[in-house]
């Protein structure tokens, strides 16, 4: 090995505009909202059930403002209404209740002298510094031996660390054998291979590009044990939690990990191996548990961010997102107000940009096609610009499908043949792999997020379940509200906590998929609210009843709206009275999807009644949303045409489980690589009309 030492220290790294306004047209059908199409003919749709046409604007001629996405025009636009105790969580008294508990416990504990000294700014800063820049390292590895010295000031700050009971259960084996590296790095390839068939195609692509370790090219690899007998029988803090010791060792891994970085040194911990494998290989006493294996080695440079980062695999969660103040959902940075979540997800809601979609429109006519001619794809290309503010706008992959699944206590009322316990069942199909959403996933590289948010039957962890349940099912909404008020508004919350990680996973595209039998009577009630049309009109045959029960069903609905005569200005009164958990779900996937700038691909029709709430509570949201198809029941059509969405398939379908999502997502991937790819009249010498 040769090559000079680096330096232990090395430097340190250093308008949005309202956007198309609809302008009704006799007959037509609506295309995306808020979006100038170029092809001079409008598309259209058959008119059937039309029963607010959308007329498409002319794009935005050069020096002209772009103007409002004004969703569904002007004077449709709702007033919304966000009732006081929606956006707050604390009541008056219970802050009194909490000053008088913090007075107690400042009596308690009255300071005597001086408190001891934290250190001068400087060093506080390095500190901080060196652990803002850890980094984990796989690429740029040196094959500089690393002084024994300075390996041994590594391993003493591992060393330091704190553990259970001061049990210290940690081992460092330190191998710098080829030889042995070989055998482990040949493990973990094995492993990468298992891995990278379990992934979505849509994500394996990207894991393809990655590199997941350096263990030959770093000239010291660090195994960093933790042994659970270590400290005797009664090590003090084990006793209910033996997972403690391995978290002990984990500390000394970051301690090692921070002392590493102040010399200069990179680590990259591997995580893929079958660890008793690992053990055998290592020839480690079989009572230990493994809990690193770090490469070691000297480094040309540490990047700023992240790899996975860089990568576009993964993205960081503010810090906002996960503190809490005194309980768990209550978000507050020190000294801020608790924020809700909901008003702060509306807040953060934008419209398109107007620059990249003024770029977006320049760039489709320099195309080498003719102006206009891949119709609506060019329309839904302008739009992921103007959400994503970057021409061309990012290819939405990885996608994922999230489920939302719920039971509906208007079942009760016969308006579907299907049992309840088949939303269960489907639940455990979708995790099975084996429904129609988990075959049009697999076709078009999508990942199957499953949430039970309301299914009435108690589900086992099941991996690619987050069980984020409000209540085992909504209340009959014939007899009384199906949910209440703060049921709704939680419901709300499980869809944009589920937006947020599925967008920090790295996903670039949401799709709404659901499950819930006799979803379809809470999907035409809240179409018939948000539309004004009577629910026979709107209300159809779901997973296909006959007339008897289509009429009990319309019935059930006009019952439902008499009893709670919903105000459409109230929005989440509206999903408490008559809506579902998944469509409260889905309203806040919407909304979470929009603030992130995401596009959000929306299924049928309960997606549709979703997107009425959501575009009632921020009429903005729709700059994400694309109508993913038009499903066979008529509230969809209602929906859609009060939203001005136009459909990208047309099929026929009436599942669910985001299958019309699913099916439409390639078409939108397809655009925006036609944005990236396609050769422009000047770049490819091909000369314009
Ligand atoms: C417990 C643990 C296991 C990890 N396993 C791997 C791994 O097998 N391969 C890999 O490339 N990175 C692995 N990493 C590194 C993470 O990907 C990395 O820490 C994360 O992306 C954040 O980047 P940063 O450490 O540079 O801040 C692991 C990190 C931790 C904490």
């Amino acid at each position: 090995q040769t090559g000079p030492l680096p330096p232990s220290a090395p430097p340190a790294p250093d308008p949005e505009q309202p956007l198309g306004q609809f302008v009704p047209v006799e007959g037509q059908v609506p295309t995306t909202p808020h979006l100038a199409p170029t092809p001079p003919q409008p598309l259209v749709l058959p008119t059937q059930d039309a029963q607010q046409p959308v007329a498409m604007v002319p794009a935005p001629r050069e020096g002209e403002p772009v103007t409002a996405p004004a969703a569904t025009g002007g004077e449709h636009a709702p007033d919304v209404v966000q009732q006081a105790e929606d956006l707050q969580t604390r009541a008056a008294d219970q802050e009194e209740q909490e000053e008088e508990s913090t007075a107690a416990v400042a009596e308690a504990a009255q300071p005597t002298g001086p408190a001891a000294p934290g250190y001068a700014d400087a060093e506080r800063e390095a500190v901080l510094k060196v652990m803002r820049e850890r980094r984990d390292i796989r690429n740029g590895f040196r094959s500089d031996p690393i002084p024994h010295e300075v390996l041994l000031r590594v391993l003493e700050a591992a060393h330091t660390a704190p553990s259970v009971g001061h049990s210290q259960p940690w081992d460092f084996v330190v191998i710098r054998s080829a030889e042995t590296r070989r055998t482990m790095h040949e493990l973990a390839m094995r492993q990468r291979e298992a891995y990278a068939k379990s992934l979505p195609k849509g994500r394996a692509k990207q894991f393809k590009e990655l590199k997941i370790e350096a263990i030959l090219d770093t000239p010291v690899n660090i195994v960093v044990t933790a042994d659970p007998t270590r400290g005797g029988r009664h090590t003090l803090g084990r006793y209910t939690q033996p997972q403690m010791a391995p978290y002990s060792s984990a500390l000394a891994v970051e301690n090692l990990w921070l002392a590493a970085r102040a010399e200069g040194l990179g680590v990259g911990w591997v995580s893929f191996f079958d660890e008793r494998e690992m053990v055998r290989a290592l020839g480690l006493p079989e009572h230990l548990e493994v809990v690193a294996y770090l490469c070691v080695g000297y480094v040309d440079e540490f990047p700023d961010e992240p790899e996975l980062m860089q990568a576009g695999w993964s993205k960081r969660r503010p810090l906002s997102w996960v503190v809490h103040e005194e309980t768990y959902g209550r978000r507050a940075l020190p000294g801020e107000e608790p924020h809700d979540l909901l008003a702060e997800t509306v807040a953060q809601i934008r419209p398109l940009d107007a620059k990249a979609l003024g770029e977006a429109w320049e760039r489709q006519k320099r195309m080498t096609k003719p102006p206009g001619a891949l119709g609506m794809l060019e329309i839904i290309s302008a739009q992921l610009s103007g959400l994503s503010r970057q021409c061309p706008p990012p290819i939405p992959e990885p996608a994922a499908v999230a489920i939302f699944a719920g039971d509906h206590g208007v079942h009760a009322q016969g308006v579907t043949p299907w049992p309840q316990e088949v939303t269960a069942q489907m639940v455990a199909n979708f995790l099975g792999g084996g429904a129609v959403c988990n075959a049009f996933a697999n076709q078009v590289g999508a990942e199957v997020c499953v949430v039970d948010v309301g299914v009435a039957a108690d589900l086992p962890a099941t991996p690619g379940l987050l069980p984020r349940k409000i209540r085992g099912g909504t209340s009959d909404m014939t007899t009384g509200p199906a949910m209440t008020r703060e049921e709704a508004k939680a419901a709300i919350e499980v869809g944009i906590e589920t937006a947020r990680d599925l967008v920090a996973a790295g996903n670039k595209a949401l799709l709404t998929g659901e499950m819930g039998i006799a979803n379809t009577t809470a999907s035409a009630a809240l179409i018939a609210v948000f539309t004004g049309a009577d629910p026979a009109e709107v209300t159809g045959r779901g997973t296909g009843i006959n007339d008897e029960t289509l009429a009990r069903k319309t019935e059930v609905v006009r019952r439902a709206l008499d009893f709670h005569q919903p105000d459409p200005a109230d929005p989440i009164g509206v999903l408490a009275a008559i809506g579902g958990f998944e469509h409260a779900a889905m309203v806040g996937l919407l909304l979470g999807g929009a603030s992130l700038r995401t596009p959000v691909i929306l299924d049928g029709v309960s997606a549709g009644a979703a997107a009425l709430v959501a575009r009632a509570i921020a009429p903005e949201v729709l700059a994400a949303c694309i109508a993913g198809h038009r499903s066979a029941e008529p509230g969809h059509v209602a929906a859609l045409n009060k939203l001005g969405l136009r459909p990208l398939v047309d099929l026929d379908l009436r599942l669910g489980e985001g299958t019309g999502a699913l099916l439409a997502l390639p078409l939108v991937q397809s655009t925006a690589r036609a944005m990236h790819e396609v050769a422009t009249f000047d770049s490819a010498g091909v000369t314009e009309k």
